[in-house]
């Protein structure tokens, strides 16, 4: 359990980008916090920190985005478009809760289906400003 004070958009991309650095197979990072609140940007930061080269996008209308290419594979999911828990748990989504690589998921929150194996929880929290309020769980194996 941790905490890290972000002061800007690039300070959440190099917390994110450590992340990456860190993660290894089998991880499920999960992103929680409020519209707006920089889970997108934690998960750039994630990427490039995989050696993801590929310009990372939120998984609008596809619910999981991937990127190959890294020292890692990566799975980039949202649950926010899914709106009940009958779909988010329909949605097979199981796959990605054990990944061959890493699996980012925004919304982790929503998730009501069995914990992943190797999870790292990341919650943001919006203070003044850009100021966010990082903190950050282990429920790894
Ligand atoms: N310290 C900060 N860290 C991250 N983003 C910040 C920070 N300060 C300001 N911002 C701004 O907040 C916004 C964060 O957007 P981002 O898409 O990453 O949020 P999100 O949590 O993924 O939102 P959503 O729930 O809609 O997916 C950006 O416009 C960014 O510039
Ligand atoms: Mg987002």
């Amino acid at each position: 359990m941790g905490t890290f004070i972000s002061l800007s958009p690039e300070d959440t991309h190099r917390f994110g980008e450590r992340l990456g650095q860190l993660a290894q197979a089998g991880w499920v990072i999960g992103l929680d916090g409020d519209l707006g609140a920089g889970k997108t940007h934690c998960v750039k930061g994630i990427a490039k920190g995989l050696g993801i080269s590929e310009r990372v996008t939120s998984p609008t209308f596809a619910l999981v985005n991937e990127y190959p290419c890294g020292r890692l594979p990566l799975a980039h999911l949202d649950l926010y478009r899914l709106e009940t828990m009958e779909a988010i748990l329909g949605a097979g989504l199981d796959e990605y809760f054990e990944p061959r690589g890493v699996a980012v998921v925004e919304w982790m929150e929503r998730w009501t289906g069995v914990l992943p194996l190797h999870f790292l929880r990341v919650r943001i929290g919006v203070l003044d400003g850009d100021k966010r309020k990082i903190e950050y769980d282990d429920f790894g194996a």
